[in-house]
């Protein structure tokens, strides 16, 4: 992909006539300009974007990959550091020896945490989004070393754009991960997306602008990434239904009466992945499903209809696509997060990293159950704001997200989370077709109303 040779961004079309996107390193530009003459036009800074027109790809590619591979660390920009995706995604860096560079890091308020991976990874930039937090470093722009160090997220949208930065990471928690992933997106770079709750608020918005700037969103979910790997196996056309696998939490197979009692601590036990608090509470509610549905309809265009979800305990196969001929393409490994996000950042290369292999040597059982719509109805919810959009994804999961906070301050029952957030989605002034601004007004209506519900 982008380190040592181009990294391919799309091809439309076959064989002659067809356009190719790509990045190419700065150094390469004039031979690119050389080789094909006007057929290319050149838009980016820093890494290039090249569109060719009326070139066959098959020899674009291989006068990228065998003449001209370079020998470049490749700039990352993560956002969300501190966070259980942020420190997965610095093993993965860690672990592939210098094929990738942090260029920055942004973290929410763990200072200590940021200070220790910036004394590690030595990026050109470090940001603190909470002002609060005093950290003698954190001014604005005061240098440190080779390291500049910022208070206050407004500064992303500019240092992301800085030509060192290839991939930026959106791996902050919640709806406040919006306007990074929207100034990732606006910038016209490769993003890999863990962030799905930007997706779930404003998906049809985020989508259109990555179209617009070019853009490539990689998935970092392991639902998304197994899908896009998946999709990979035939025309868009052809593909009937995208069945996302969910692991169930730890109630699978228990009765809403029996869901009564959860406490927090019973909810933050996830059976088979280890991951941020918000996000585990999701998975107990299955409201994470939900999220992953609508963040499916959005990042790949799908229907309702081309949406389904089964259980699968073992979170072994991370989803599924089904194709016209009935042919099901799966994508399967071990749960580790580190491998969804090692793909985003080396696609379409594969390479050896520290993600644990299948023991094929071992028996396996392979589940693969309908889902439980009664006993977790925020999975009907899904479906239903995948089918809607407008303002619905994001009353969906503001609701969502005071009502996971106000549960593990003990203030709200596991079951009333759902409730709440039925509540809130029905009783809104629905919006088919909302602006940005339009999103913010009514995620913050909607965590006004959360805090108030009572049940
Ligand atoms: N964890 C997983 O395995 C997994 C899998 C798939 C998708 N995801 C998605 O990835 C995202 C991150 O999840 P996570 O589990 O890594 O979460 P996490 O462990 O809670 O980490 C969240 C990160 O976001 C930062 N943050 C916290 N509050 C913030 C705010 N108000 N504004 C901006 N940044 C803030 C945190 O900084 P501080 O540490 O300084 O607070 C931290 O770096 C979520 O959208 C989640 O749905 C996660």
């Amino acid at each position: 992909m982008m380190c040592g040779k181009t990294c391919l961004d799309s091809m439309a079309g076959s064989g002659r006539g067809a356009r190719v996107t790509c990045w190419i390193l700065p150094e390469i530009r004039a031979l690119a300009i050389e080789q094909w003459g006007q057929r290319i036009r050149v838009s980016h800074e820093g890494w290039l974007r090249l569109h060719c027109w009326g070139v066959s790809w098959s020899k674009f590619l291989v006068w990228n990959q065998e003449e001209h591979c370079l020998n470049s660390a490749c700039g990352v920009a993560l956002l969300g550091s501190t966070g259980s995706i942020g420190t997965n995604c610095l093993d993965v860096i860690r672990q592939l020896g210098g094929r990738l560079r942090v260029t920055g890091l942004a973290a929410w308020q763990s200072r200590e945490r940021l200070l220790a991976q910036v004394s590690e990874f030595q990026p050109g930039w470090a940001v603190l989004g909470n002002r609060q937090v005093v950290l003698p470093e954190a001014g604005l722009g005061v240098q440190s070393g080779s390291v500049s160090w910022y208070a206050g997220f407004e500064v992303l949208d500019e240092l992301i754009r800085r030509p060192e930065t290839g991939t930026v990471v959106c791996a902050m928690v919640g709806a406040a991960g919006l306007p990074a992933a929207w100034a990732a997106v606006d910038s016209g770079k490769r993003v890999a997306l863990a962030n799905k709750e930007s997706l779930v608020v404003a998906g049809s918005l985020l989508m259109q602008r990555a179209g617009e700037t070019g853009a490539l969103v990689i998935p970092v979910d392991s639902e998304h990434s197994a899908i896009f790997q998946c999709l990979q196996s035939g025309r868009r056309s052809e593909v009937r239904r995208v069945v996302l696998t969910a692991s169930g939490g730890p109630f699978r197979g228990w009765s809403r009466e029996q869901m009564r009692a959860v406490t927090p601590e019973m909810a933050l036990r996830h059976p088979t992945w280890s991951m941020g608090p918000k996000i585990t509470i999701d998975s107990a509610t299955m409201m994470n499903k939900a999220l992953e549905i609508i963040e499916a309809r959005w990042l790949f265009g799908l229907t309702r209809e081309q949406l389904a979800v089964c259980v699968h305990p073992q979170s072994l196969v991370h989803s599924l696509v089904e194709y016209e001929d009935g042919s099901v393409i799966a994508q399967i490994s071990p749960p580790d997060m580190r491998l969804p996000i090692q793909y985003a950042l080396t696609y379409p290369d594969r390479i050896s990293g520290p993600t644990k292999r299948t023991d094929w040597s071992t028996a396996q059982t392979l589940q693969l159950l309908p889902p439980d719509f009664e006993a977790f109805p925020a999975l009907r919810l899904g479906f239903e704001v995948a089918e809607k959009g407008g303002t619905c994804g994001a009353v969906l999961n503001a609701a969502n997200e005071v009502a996971v906070e106000r549960f593990l301050q003990g203030k709200l029952d596991f079951l009333s989370i759902t409730q709440l957030v039925e509540d809130i989605l029905f009783s809104h002034n629905y919006d088919p077709g909302p602006t940005l601004p339009q999103l913010a007004a009514v995620d913050s209506w909607a965590r006004e109303e959360a805090r108030r519900w009572k049940s």
